[in-house]
């Protein structure tokens, strides 16, 4: 039996920004987790892909071929086969998630990650991680249409990133401890339309947008000298500038402020939207002995569900 993990992510800034090609910052929340599991299946059953949680279970049959399906998992598995050079082993892989779908917090891109390493591994080589990266992107290229690729990278190397769209990755260390809380709306809301929301301000307004794109830039590069020199009053307050920006190009909601004023009324550092916007989560950096409160206030201002994750 073999058994591979990938984590959760989440953005901390420059989201949208990121599009045009401005810096963001994504770190992994190690806690919530896909698994997948490969056992070696009797000869002549084929490749078998079992996601109860996503409601599927389907088997990949020999000659595939690239993308003909448009179910993710099946997408992935097609294009590690080709990679691999291979038809598909007799095998079943398992795959469990806790990280919830559909809020923004990667869990497409880690699910992709997990059977592309078990295939792989149960086939008794590796990729390397640039190699499974390059597979998420296209995965999530598959869904999202024009994704700048920092969810498959945060999530395949499992380490915070500085990521700039088209240059190397740039991993980065943190100096002492910072606590997240990340609460979700509730609200569904799909990154690919506020995308597009924010791509046909700029069209209109280049003039006004592409400043604005910069600003948040500037932001994203102070954000890592935080980070690195442990200065939280002021990564707070850059989060903090940041979700006034997002706000500014109509991708934040009445339930995301709500949430965002509640985590700073209750004595957080800062607090931003987190992701595509519109609904899904926000984030908040909390000092560790104010993280009930914090979460408290969270609850109490209608956040359907509040993640700790700590980034050290
Ligand atoms: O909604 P999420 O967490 O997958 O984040 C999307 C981030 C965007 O910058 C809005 C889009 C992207 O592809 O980077």
């Amino acid at each position: 039996m073999i058994q591979v993990t990938a984590p959760a992510k989440i953005i901390l800034l420059g989201e949208h920004a990121v599009v045009y090609g401005q810096p963001a910052i994504a770190i992994p929340v190690l806690r919530l987790r896909a698994v997948a599991t490969a056992h070696k299946a009797v000869p002549g059953s084929g490749l078998q892909i079992v996601a109860s949680d996503l409601g599927s279970s389907l088997k990949i049959a020999t000659g595939t071929g690239e993308a003909l399906s448009d179910n993710p998992i099946h997408v992935i598995a097609s294009k590690a086969l080709n990679v691999l050079g291979i038809e598909p082993p007799d095998l079943t892989i398992t795959v469990q998630s806790d990280i919830p779908v559909a809020s923004g917090l990667g869990s497409g891109a880690a699910i992709s990650t997990v059977i592309a390493r078990a295939l792989a591994l149960a086939l008794e080589t590796t990729f390397d991680n640039s190699v499974i990266n390059d597979l998420v992107y296209e995965v999530e290229k598959f869904h999202h249409g024009t994704p700048s690729g920092i969810d498959n990278t945060v999530i395949v190397y499992e380490r915070p990133v500085y990521f700039v769209p088209g240059r190397d990755i740039d991993f980065f260390s943190v100096k002492g401890s910072f606590h997240f809380l990340i609460a979700d709306t509730g609200v569904g809301a799909l990154t690919r339309v506020a995308v597009g929301d924010v791509k046909k301000l700029y069209q209109q307004r280049p003039e006004h947008y592409q400043p604005i794109f910069e600003a948040i830039g500037n932001l994203v590069a102070k954000a890592q000298a935080a980070l690195e020199t442990g200065d939280y009053l002021q990564l707070g307050s850059l989060i903090n500038q940041n979700h006034a920006y997002l706000q500014e190009l109509t991708v934040s909601s009445l339930e995301l402020d709500r949430l965002v004023e509640a985590a700073r009324k209750a004595g957080a550092f800062g607090a931003k939207l987190s992701g595509g916007g519109r609904g899904g989560n926000m984030i908040a950096l909390v000092a560790k002995e104010l993280l009930p409160i914090v979460r408290s206030a969270l609850l109490d201002a209608g956040a359907v569900r509040v993640f700790e994750t700590v980034l050290e």
